[in-house]
């Protein structure tokens, strides 16, 4: 038996506030799918860390990211209401591709410089190159977009695959950046974060949560699925290679899996907030959105081969309807962690020795809220 995290990581905004700055404003936070901005001038703004960025699509059609912030006066850009369209009346993405600040009217491209500035000059106080909007920076992999607010160290720039690390080889047959969104939901959890990962990372909870999931994948409920290496995959029940109700789908399995990938389950936790279940068929990806110390949105992400999707029989509901069945016992039974570890009485928990992974996770936390 191992100690956990201090309750009062789970529970204090201070702590939260620490997260924020030495893990989500430092890291490579996974912020969404390419495919969310297919058209050059297409535009999001996402709140990361506490910091409002802006997305956009330029027009050499690269994804890009900038402080969703002024030059000028530090105003504010473009609104997170508007994200969809990233217009207002007099500001934010404008038809054309130019990013406009609503107050002066200074403009930008959608790269990020400083197209103009009305009635100024530029002479050697004020030189337009000077005056690009901040970037930063933006990192594709699998189809996933992920930004990083600060670089750590400004010289040295790491791509996202070295913090993915072996996930990167791990799923490297998955088709992960052909696929396309089929279905999505986005869920509002009443707990931390962690707490979140950590109950992706074990199964000794699926025997008592997941009745339905323990069907399909009977050795959940086979000691506390201490027996599992997910490296391998996780096997199904004779007959059953997928996470829907039945075991099976109409869906192809994707070109390129080896036997075992056909009919077994991979799952990854790719720090700090991208979790990915590999089915055969489809992958469910979920990104947490840390809100508070002890709320997090839950974007969860059904994503399957163009090839499947343009088929007339194409329904991606077998895996959705399943997949929400298991996440509401997942989130529900967070919350109630939530609930207790707020406790006065509760100072910290324990991981049995099935549940190793999530060491992991409270070995990253700590090393990084360490003292500097
Ligand atoms: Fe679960």
């Amino acid at each position: 038996m191992q100690k956990s995290l201090p309750s009062s990581y789970y529970t204090a905004p201070e702590m939260f506030q620490r997260e924020q700055e030495r893990i989500f404003a430092r890291e490579w936070f996974c912020a969404g799918r390419e495919e969310d901005l297919p058209a050059s001038g297409d535009s999001r703004v996402l709140e990361v860390a506490g910091e409002s960025v802006l997305v956009v699509r330029t027009k050499r059609r690269e994804l890009k990211a900038h402080y969703n912030v002024c030059r000028h006066r530090g105003t504010r850009l473009c609104d997170a209401s508007h994200s969809d369209w990233g217009t207002t009346p007099t500001g934010g993405v404008m038809p054309g591709g130019i990013i406009r600040c609503p107050y002066h009217q200074w403009t930008y491209s959608l790269e990020g410089e400083l197209l103009g500035a009305p009635f100024l000059k530029e002479d050697e106080t004020f030189r337009r190159e000077d005056f690009s909007l901040h970037p930063v920076a933006l990192d594709c992999w699998g189809g996933f977009f992920f930004l990083k607010l600060e670089l750590q160290d400004g010289s040295v720039r790491q791509g996202v695959d070295v913090q993915l690390g072996p996930v990167v080889g791990r799923t490297i047959r998955y088709p992960l950046r052909d696929l396309r969104s089929g279905h999505r939901i986005s869920y509002d959890v009443t707990a931390n974060w962690k707490i979140i990962a950590e109950n992706y990372n074990e199964c000794y909870h699926c025997g008592g949560v997941h009745p339905e999931l323990c069907e399909v994948v009977p050795d959940f409920k086979l000691a506390g699925g201490s027996n599992l290496t997910w490296e391998d995959g996780i096997p199904h029940r004779e007959g059953a290679y997928t996470f829907t109700k039945s075991g099976r789908t109409n869906r192809s399995p994707f070109a390129g899996l080896n036997e075992t990938e056909k009919v077994r389950h991979k799952g990854e936790l790719c720090f700090p907030n991208l979790m990915l279940s590999l089915a055969c068929d489809h992958v469910a990806a979920f990104v947490l959105w840390p809100l508070a110390a002890d709320r997090t949105r839950i974007e969860c992400n059904f994503l399957f081969h163009p090839d499947e999707m343009a088929k007339a029989d194409f329904d991606p509901m077998d895996a959705v309807e399943f997949w929400d069945l298991v996440n509401r016992q997942d989130w529900a039974i967070c919350e109630r962690v939530q609930q207790g570890v707020r406790s006065r009485i509760h100072q910290f928990g324990y991981y049995a020795p099935m549940e190793d992974p999530s060491l992991d996770i409270r070995n990253y936390v700590k090393k990084r809220l360490a003292p500097e």
